[in-house]
């Protein structure tokens, strides 16, 4: 893909019924691992990969996410008349200063291939970026698992879509792909199916929630019949564009995915990042070695 990535979609339209009765009305990507929201840390993660326009695709009844990436005069003036400029600056910084936010809203939940569609008038010709925000992945100080796949999309002109194994009793949860190695890391995906049976799953390697895509797969996707689950997949598009294209390559990404669509996820993901902070990390322990 030969401009560099600049445009990064973030489906946000989910009802997040896992976590029902927060998500009544928390939108489940403003769920806090510490102090940061879920979304915080995909933004961060798309604009290390050099992301400056940032689309979410939303929906009427989320307006928090809106919200936190905009001013908030009132608290910002109190903050500095206080002279907190460390948490003014924390406040001021969701967003950088280069960066603008979009948001596009999802009239219907018609899937994820769907919301990714929405995007399509604002993302317009160009190589793009899809962070399912569910799926925070920490590189500690290293590159983020995004911008690993740009550049990796960048060198070999090809989508790139993270990929991880997972139990064989879990390939119904995931897109799957049968792929042929390239080298440790990457793969070139021979076919991709969306949510098989463990009985009927290529492999074990599954989709994680990021994407690099060139903008074909926007029409590739209007064409998109309902699939798994009656909804437009996305993984069906990749699927189609796998065809027309040939090159599509799966990226086991250096890091640690946690899957914070559920709450065991959303726990370990929490635990692992207080045990990064020195200020807790004893107290996490000593907790742990109690219970
Ligand atoms: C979506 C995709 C799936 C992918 C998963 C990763 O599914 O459709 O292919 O493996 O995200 O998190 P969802 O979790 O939205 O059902």
């Amino acid at each position: 893909m030969s401009k560099p990535l600049r445009k990064v979609v973030f489906p946000v339209a989910g009802l997040g019924t896992r976590f029902l009765p927060a998500t009544k009305v928390v939108a489940k990507e403003m769920l806090p691992v510490l102090d940061k929201p879920l979304i915080q840390y995909a933004v961060d993660e798309a604009v290390d990969a050099g992301a400056d326009t940032l689309i979410f695709v939303t929906n009427r009844y989320k307006h928090a996410i809106a919200d936190y990436f905009d001013k908030a005069y009132e608290l910002e003036a109190k903050l500095h008349a206080k002279g907190k400029e460390a948490l003014l600056a924390l406040v001021q910084g969701t967003l950088p200063k280069n960066v603008r936010a979009i948001f596009v809203t999802q009239p219907e939940a018609f899937g994820l291939g769907h919301a990714v569609l929405c995007a399509k008038p604002v993302v317009g010709d160009e190589p793009f970026g899809i962070v399912l925000p569910d799926d925070l992945i920490w590189n500690g100080q290293g590159k983020g698992a995004l911008r690993q796949m740009a550049e990796l999309g960048d060198e070999q002109q090809a989508g790139v879509i993270a990929v991880e194994e997972v139990p064989h009793n879990e390939t119904d949860k995931y897109g799957i792909v049968a792929a042929t190695a390239i080298d440790e890391r990457s793969a070139r995906i021979d076919h991709m199916v969306e949510k098989p049976k463990p009985a009927d799953a290529p492999s074990n390697l599954a989709v994680v929630g990021r994407y690099v895509l060139p903008s074909r797969i926007f029409q590739l996707l209007e064409q998109t019949v309902p699939g798994a689950g009656g909804e437009i997949q996305l993984t069906d598009a990749i699927d189609a564009l796998l065809k027309e294209q040939g090159k599509v390559l799966a990226y086991r990404f250096e890091g640690t995915r946690f899957d914070c669509g559920n709450k065991a996820g959303l726990v370990r993901a929490t635990m692992h990042m207080a045990m990064q902070d020195p200020t807790l990390e004893p107290t996490v322990r000593s907790f742990l070695a109690d219970l």
